[in-house]
Parts: C-alpha cells; structure tokens; sequence
C-alpha cells in the first residue's frame, strides 16, 4: 500500500452553521460547500477548502454534524460538547488493495467499504488499532479535483 494524500480532517460539530460561519468569518476561508444530509451515516455535512498553488487538491475539513441522537457523531459530541477533530482521512488508489492491506496487519475495519461523501468508496479504522486515530481511507476520485 502507498500513502495517498490527506484528502481531509473530518471535524464534529453541533451546529454546521456556526462552523461555517467560523471557517468563514475568522480563519477566511472562501470555498464552503453547501451542507448535505447523508441519512445512512446519520449525519449532515460540508466541506472547507484550504488553498494551494495550483489551486487544486487542496486538503479540506469536512464539518460533520449529527441528524439525530443515534448518529455515530452523537457519542463523540457528548464527550466533546464543541466538537472537535474527529477523523484524517488519506486516499489510496485502490480501496480493495487497501483493505486487504490493513485486513492483513490485523487492523479492525468498522463496516463494510460504502460511498463516502466525495462519491468514492470508503472504509474506517479502529482508532485503537490506528495510534488513536479514528482514520478513514478514501480511493483517490477518478479525473476529478476530489
Ligand atoms: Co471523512
């Protein structure tokens, strides 16, 4: 397996709004994707642009907020009432190889690989077995900037 790139930083929040109004208004950030729901993952959520050279590819922040009380990001906003860093996720070419990959270090994958918000397929990791870091792996979007 090669480490692609960190495609982003998923952060939980209680409100979406406030974040984006945060990213906009005191770290100045000018391309916030419109929030959308993902009913099947039980939350809400967007993306933060941060800017490079070429003005392509840069790594985002994916604001994340629950749908309701059963949402995975329920827990985590429970213990962390701001919200807080969440996930890094790191794109790979191939998710299958990936997979296997990690299958074979011993490293507890949470579900089945599905689509993730960018349309690409995904899995997570085990923070237990990741260094403490819940981290997800996205394959690298074919032909298109995410
Ligand atoms: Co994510």
């Amino acid at each position: 397996m090669k480490l692609g790139r960190l495609n982003h930083i998923g952060v939980a929040t209680p409100s979406i709004a406030e974040s984006i109004a945060y990213y906009r208004d005191t770290m100045g950030a000018t391309a916030i994707t419109e929030p959308f729901a993902m009913p099947e993952q039980g939350v809400k959520v967007c993306f933060v642009d941060t800017p490079t050279d070429s003005g392509l590819n840069g790594t985002q922040i994916e604001l994340i907020e629950p749908l309701d009380d059963g949402s995975p990001i329920h827990g985590f906003l429970a213990k962390n009432p701001l919200g807080g860093q969440h996930h890094v996720c790191f794109e790979v070419e191939d998710i299958g190889k990936a997979r296997e990959w990690f299958e074979g270090k011993g490293k507890r994958i949470l579900g089945p690989t599905r689509i993730g918000a960018h349309g690409t397929p995904i899995f997570f990791l085990h923070p237990k077995d990741m260094m403490g870091q819940l981290t997800e792996i996205m394959e690298t979007p074919k032909g298109a900037a995410h």
